[in-house]
């Protein structure tokens, strides 16, 4: 993902978190068993934790038991600037700074405490998180997981909930020769879930290693990322960052820290790659293996296009070029604005120089040249593949939402043109793609992982946009949130040529209709099995996640 869209949501910036103690006050507990009532306890009902509970937590957790605010309320404290509210290294300190959050609750003008829990653990210890989920467990809580809270679906948060928050573990370590039972799986770094994928590419340079993941600054390598499959722009050479894990460290529901690779709790491994954010347990920490670093050229290029017929014709072209790359084995994102009819396109190539790259994509830039579009920008960048794989920041704080498909590279080689008439379809929308799959990815369908098969035989993640501005009203924002869902997703699909082609769980639609097949394929029944032996009493409920159809869409009461 190489999200560069602007819009800016400042609705709750304004807003106060006057409701943050509401309801906390005056309930007495009346233990329940989390096994038998329905509903997850709230302010209010008499099982939620009292002022006590919370206190005696807090004394447990020495002082690590925060209060979750809104972004906007954070933000007015710290005094922050525009630049700040749109910067995600500056945000992700602040526990209830979410990516894809806050549906003003007020018709827009206040937002209150919107969606954010009331308390959050700032765990830098196992042991803090598995005081957190045995308070949760007592205490029938609804729990989110949150360690970036960039997640695009808003599984990290949840209003009235329990936060485990786990940003600040931010333990890296390398080694040489990382032992899974009596195999040596050789070189590997193990990170918190804390890690920012900046932070991974920085600490593996000093080693002279290089770990895949993404391009995005500040997610996290170890939490959301990796368990939903983890593509990167060099993924066409060394697989998912699902298919680079060798081991995580996870505290399941019953508080107990375990220890997950391809001989401890096996089947649990097998879920955590692919098998969802969210949906399993709180990982501490993953390990991933290294490769040794190498230098390598982002090119970018910037084509304008001056009708929207013309841009499909340029994405048709592109589609018919998307071959080109695959000697190479490059890794590609790429971005179509809607005004101007723009296309910006970033490759990663590794081993070449920027000349070699510039030589890469001539084919492709002079066919659009030919087809009448402008290459209104060009560059390289060259350097070691830590720096140039990622970007100093992320945006933040946008009102965005999205849905995606897999697309089959059946579809690129057979049918080229079709892809170009989708386009000019979905102009209206932001669209953007990343060339990850192919490739290594697809070498990789002999590991045994939830990793959907469908990115095995997909040449692409085709993901678009929807946005909204600042003062739309919650009836507009339900009505853009359907269209996504009934109109602009199903085009996606008939694109991709298949009756279901699949998607990528962690860039998609939370609304996604049949999400049990779209995101997971034929993966769903192991997957049910899984989530029942590690987690039967869904304290890890996340939306369009393993389970989340015995519960409501807040994940707060059982619906079967
Ligand atoms: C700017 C940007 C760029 C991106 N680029 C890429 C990319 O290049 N490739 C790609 O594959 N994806 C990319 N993504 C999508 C990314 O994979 C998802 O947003 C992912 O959910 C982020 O995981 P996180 O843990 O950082 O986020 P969070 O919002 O903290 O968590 C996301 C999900 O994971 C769960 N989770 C978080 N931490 C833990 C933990 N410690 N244990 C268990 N569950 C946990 C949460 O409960 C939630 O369900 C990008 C996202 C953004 C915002
Ligand atoms: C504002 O919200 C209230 C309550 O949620 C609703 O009754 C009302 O119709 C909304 N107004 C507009 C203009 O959407
Ligand atoms: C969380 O803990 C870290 C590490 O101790 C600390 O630096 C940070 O300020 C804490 N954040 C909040 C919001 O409490
Ligand atoms: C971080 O590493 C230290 C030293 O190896 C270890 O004692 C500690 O348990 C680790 N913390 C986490 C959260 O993994
Ligand atoms: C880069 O080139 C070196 C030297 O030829 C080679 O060992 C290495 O595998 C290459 N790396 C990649 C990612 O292609
Ligand atoms: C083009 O790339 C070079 C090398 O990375 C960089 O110094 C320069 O600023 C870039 N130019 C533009 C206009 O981005």
């Amino acid at each position: 993902m190489y999200l560069s869209l602007t819009s800016v949501n400042r609705v709750d910036r304004s807003a106060g978190m006057f409701l943050v103690m509401a309801g906390l006050v005056g309930a007495a507990q009346y233990p329940l068993s989390s096994v038998t009532q329905l509903c997850r306890n709230q302010p209010g009902d008499p099982g939620f934790p009292t002022r006590l509970h919370w206190s005696e937590l807090s004394a447990e957790l020495e002082g690590r038991l925060i209060p979750v605010y809104p972004s906007a309320k954070a933000c007015r404290e710290l005094q922050c600037t525009d630049a700040d509210w749109v910067s995600a290294s500056y945000r992700v300190v602040i526990p209830g700074e979410m990516h894809a959050v806050c549906p003003p609750i007020d018709n827009g003008t206040v937002c209150g405490q919107g969606n954010v829990p009331l308390y959050g653990i700032n765990a830098t210890t196992a042991s803090h998180i598995q005081t957190g989920v045995k308070f949760a467990v007592e205490h029938n809580l609804r729990v989110v997981v949150k360690s970036s809270g960039h997640d695009f679906l808003g599984r990290s948060t949840q209003k009235n909930s329990l936060m485990l928050w786990t940003h600040y573990l931010k333990n890296v370590s390398f080694t040489d020769s990382f032992f899974v039972g009596d195999a040596n799986l050789g070189s590997t770094v193990s990170v918190g879930s804390g890690c920012s994928l900046r932070e991974v590419y920085a600490a593996a340079k000093e080693k002279g290693k290089y770990v895949v993941g993404g391009t995005a600054a500040t997610v996290a390598a170890a939490g959301g990322y990796v368990q939903g499959a983890g593509h990167s722009v060099f993924s066409p050479i060394f697989g998912l960052a699902a298919d680079n894990v060798l081991e995580f460290r996870v505290v399941l529901a019953d508080g107990n820290l375990v220890t997950v690779n391809a001989v401890s709790h096996p089947d649990l491994f097998w879920a955590l790659r692919g098998g969802g954010a969210g949906s399993w347990g709180v990982a501490i920490s993953a390990t991933f293996r290294t490769y040794p670093n190498f230098p390598g050229t982002f090119h970018t290029a910037i084509i304008v296009a001056d009708s929207h017929n013309q841009a499909g014709a340029l994405m048709a072209a592109h589609a018919e070029h998307i071959f080109d790359w695959d000697d190479v084995r490059a890794g590609q994102y790429f971005f179509f604005y809607k005004t101007p009819n723009t296309l910006v396109v970033h490759t990663g190539f590794a081993n070449l120089t920027g000349d070699d790259a510039r030589a890469q994509m001539a084919p492709f830039l002079e066919a659009a040249v030919s087809l009448g579009a402008t290459v209104a920008f060009e560059n390289t960048t060259t350097g070691i593949v830590n720096d140039i794989v990622t970007t100093p920041d992320d945006p933040a704080g946008r009102n965005l939402i999205m849905g995606s498909r897999l697309i089959p590279e059946s579809t690129y080689r057979d049918h080229p043109k079709e892809i170009g008439k989708t386009y000019t379809a979905l102009l209206d929308q932001g669209v953007e793609g990343c060339v990850c799959a192919c490739c290594k990815v697809s070498e990789n369908k002999k590991i045994s992982s939830a990793v959907n098969p469908k990115w095995r035989t997909a040449k692409t993640h085709i993901v678009l946009f929807r946005t909204w501005e600042d003062t739309a009203l919650i009836s507009e924002i339900v009505q853009v949130k359907q269209q996504l869902t009934d109109e602009h997703v199903p085009l996606l699909a008939h694109m991709a040529g298949e009756t279901d082609s699949g998607a990528y769980s962690n860039e998609a639609d939370v609304q996604e209709p049949n999400f049990q097949e779209t995101f997971f394929g034929p993966n769903y029944a192991r997957l049910s099995e899984v989530k029942a032996a590690y987690d039967p009493h869904d304290l890890f409920i996340v939306g369009a996640g393993v389970g989340s159809e015995r519960w409501d869409k807040e994940g707060m009461c059982r619906v079967v």
